[in-house]
């Protein structure tokens, strides 16, 4: 079964195709991402208006070039999926019009996907890749997150950020090191040049004894140690302090892990989501695993942000797990779903609402 992948949530337009006959890499044949980076970096962050315009030019001529690049005719695609939510009401509304029209005109199912659970999957395109049960480490722009994943769709969250988000955190920690959006890369960067210990930032909720998280208070110490800086432009003092903060994240993010795998008794990882290309995590995380005779799974460096491949993982999935009538209802379907606040846990389980979740709704 080949199922074309539609990503389309904010400011990367991805477009990917999977087969299922193929087994390495979770059938992975071609993929095409386009990032809107330079676009949005005038504006310091992502402009949803220019985000959505720029879907429309992109998300048609990476479908044809995936194809291409695959050698695969849209005659023989058996499915679409598309990133239902969450994201930018705009943007998404410009992914699933475009499934809805492929799947349309070819009478083949369009599965929405839950953003979220396309990064939890992406792991599965790692070599080698995972088995369940894992427990996952969501680390993204949006969302910190630790999910006891016992199967495909059996998602339980265990723990995540009270606050800012860790990617979040790395952005605005560029922004008052004067490095452009999105801070992630840049911050690693300057890290490497850092001397460990020569500034101390605090570790929050290291202690705690769960899995949530708090990050802006971090983001505050940075603010304060750049306002108490005699030069802030200072390239050892922006490196130091980038040091201190890449310490401090990696540190919480890491003693988090060990303490899921112990509350869990489950000790394989996955980590997911953008700051998971982060080589300092990475790294950090791989030792501590190792250590601990556990394994750690991460998803091939290119496919850690935004993609098309972890949508059309997603999507092949759940299609499998259809019957044939959820699948033939699923064919010729125009909806226009976006659903910009969506929350995972209802994705998997419609008809129930988690509490935990149920105030926010995203
Ligand atoms: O998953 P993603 O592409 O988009 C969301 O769903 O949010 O994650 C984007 C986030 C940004 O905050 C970016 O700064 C961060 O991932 N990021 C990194 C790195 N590459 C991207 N953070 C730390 N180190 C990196 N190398
Ligand atoms: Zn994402």
């Amino acid at each position: 079964m080949k199922v074309l992948g539609i990503e389309s949530s904010c400011d990367e337009t991805g477009v990917a195709l999977i087969d299922s006959e193929v087994k390495s890499n979770a059938g992975l044949l071609a993929h095409a991402i386009h990032t809107q980076i330079d676009m949005h970096r005038a504006y310091g962050g992502v402009v949803p208006e220019l985000a959505s315009r720029d879907h429309i030019r992109r998300v048609i001529a990476l479908t044809d070039q995936v194809l291409d690049q695959a050698g695969v005719a849209k005659k023989d695609i058996d499915a679409v999926a598309v990133t239902e939510g969450p994201g930018l009401a705009g943007a998404l509304v410009v992914g699933t019009s475009v499934a809805h029209a492929i799947g349309y005109a070819l009478g083949v199912p369009v599965i929405g996907v839950h953003h979220l659970e396309g990064h939890l999957l992406s792991p599965l395109m790692a070599d080698p890749a995972p088995e369940f049960p894992f427990i996952a480490l969501l680390v993204s722009g949006g969302h910190t997150q630790f999910m006891k994943v016992a199967g495909f769709g059996e998602y339980e969250l265990l723990g995540e950020t009270l606050d800012d988000a860790a990617g979040e955190a790395f952005d605005k920690t560029a922004q008052l090191l004067g490095e452009c959006y999105p801070g992630g890369p840049a911050v690693s960067r300057l890290a490497d040049q850092g001397a460990p210990g020569a500034i101390e930032l605090p570790r929050p909720m290291l202690h705690a004894p769960n899995l949530d998280m708090s990050f802006s208070g971090l983001k505050t110490a940075v603010l304060t140690a750049v306002k108490n800086a005699p030069d802030p432009k200072d390239e050892t003092f922006r490196c130091n302090l980038a040091r201190a903060f890449v310490d401090a994240v990696v540190d919480v993010l890491v003693a988090k892990t060990i303490r899921a795998m112990k509350m869990t008794g489950i000790s394989r990882v996955v980590v997911a989501g953008g700051v998971s290309a982060n080589r300092q995590l990475r790294a950090a995380l791989t030792v501590a695993c190792r250590r601990r005779r556990a394994q750690v799974f991460f998803p091939p460096q290119a496919l850690c942000t935004d993609n098309g491949a972890m949508i059309a993982v997603a999507g092949l999935a759940r299609l499998q797990a259809m019957t044939a009538q959820e699948r033939a209802a699923a064919v010729g379907r125009i909806r226009y779903c976006a659903k910009p606040r969506w929350s995972l846990a209802q994705a998997a389980h419609p008809d129930e609402v988690d509490p935990r979740q149920a105030h926010r709704n995203h």
